[in-house]
């Protein structure tokens, strides 16, 4: 018992030592930073409001991992916001990028686009034709002047069938749009519907290559000579078949 109420005593005694120790440092620490404060001429905020005024550059450093974990929505940060960059991590991880119905942006900002099912067919009257655009116009020897907004993307032939080629060529035709050749060449089905044309120069060449595999600068000349081939695309790189690509050999 003796030795309990000892060992008490002797905690007490060094905790109170300790803290008037601690204490002593806190109000030197002070002190010191009052004149630190009162006699720099760097910080107006710290020589205004010695000691006190620190506490400003504490938070503002803080705040930063405030606002991102707690404050921030997940569409307001720039250059990346949440959404965006927590779809890269999932990406990265292979982790399912399937994002579900409804927007998380605002879609209220004037020049948003919209695509709504129209309930009732527009009347003539009503319709507004997209505004025409020209590609090539101080450049091109023959400027591409067109109205369509909603193009066929590259899908080279090969990859795409002879019919699925001949169909979309006689579609786009229709639909008065362009139709891009995808990396494969021009084969006679492209040419079949007689729509406008963007021959694409994939990083193969296929369809203006020698047989050293180099740009054959008379194939690509034979090629702009056709009507409907009113644009060249050149692919830089292979994003979403790695390895693959066209595959017309008839055109190598
Ligand atoms: C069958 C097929 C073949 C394709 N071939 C090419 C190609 O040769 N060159 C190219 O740049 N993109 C090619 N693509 C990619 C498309 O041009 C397009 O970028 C891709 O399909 C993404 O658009 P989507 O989401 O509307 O399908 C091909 C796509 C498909 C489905």
């Amino acid at each position: 018992m003796d030795f309990l109420s000892s060992l008490a005593t002797l905690t007490i005694h060094w905790g109170a030592l300790l803290f008037v120790f601690l204490l002593f440092v806190a109000v030197v620490t002070v002190a010191v930073m009052y004149w630190v404060d009162t006699h720099q001429t760097v910080h107006t905020i710290r020589r205004n409001y010695p000691v006190v005024g620190r506490f400003r550059y504490l938070f503002e450093h803080l705040g930063e991992f405030f606002r991102q974990y707690f404050f921030a929505m997940d569409r307001e940060e720039r250059p990346f916001d949440r959404a965006e960059r927590s779809w890269a991590y999932r990406a990265a991880k292979k982790v399912d990028t399937t994002i579900a119905f409804g927007s998380t942006r605002s879609l209220e900002t004037p020049g948003d686009i919209f695509f709504l099912n129209c309930a009732f067919p527009t009347l003539d009257e009503d319709a507004a034709q997209p505004k025409e655009i020209c590609i090539g116009e101080f450049t091109a020897k023959t400027p591409y002047r067109t109205r369509s907004v909603v193009n066929i993307s590259g899908m080279s032939f090969g990859a795409l069938s002879k019919p699925a080629v001949q169909a979309l060529s006689k579609g786009a035709r229709k639909a008065g749009i362009w139709m891009n050749t995808g990396e494969g060449g021009l084969s006679p089905y492209h040419l079949e519907g007689g729509c406008d044309l963007v021959f694409q120069i994939g990083t193969a060449k296929y369809g203006v290559r020698n047989h050293e595999g180099q740009l054959d600068d008379a194939k690509l000349l034979s090629l702009a000579e056709h009507q409907n081939v009113r644009m060249f695309e050149i692919k830089m790189s292979q994003g979403a078949k790695p390895g693959k690509g066209g595959c017309c050999r008839a055109q190598r």
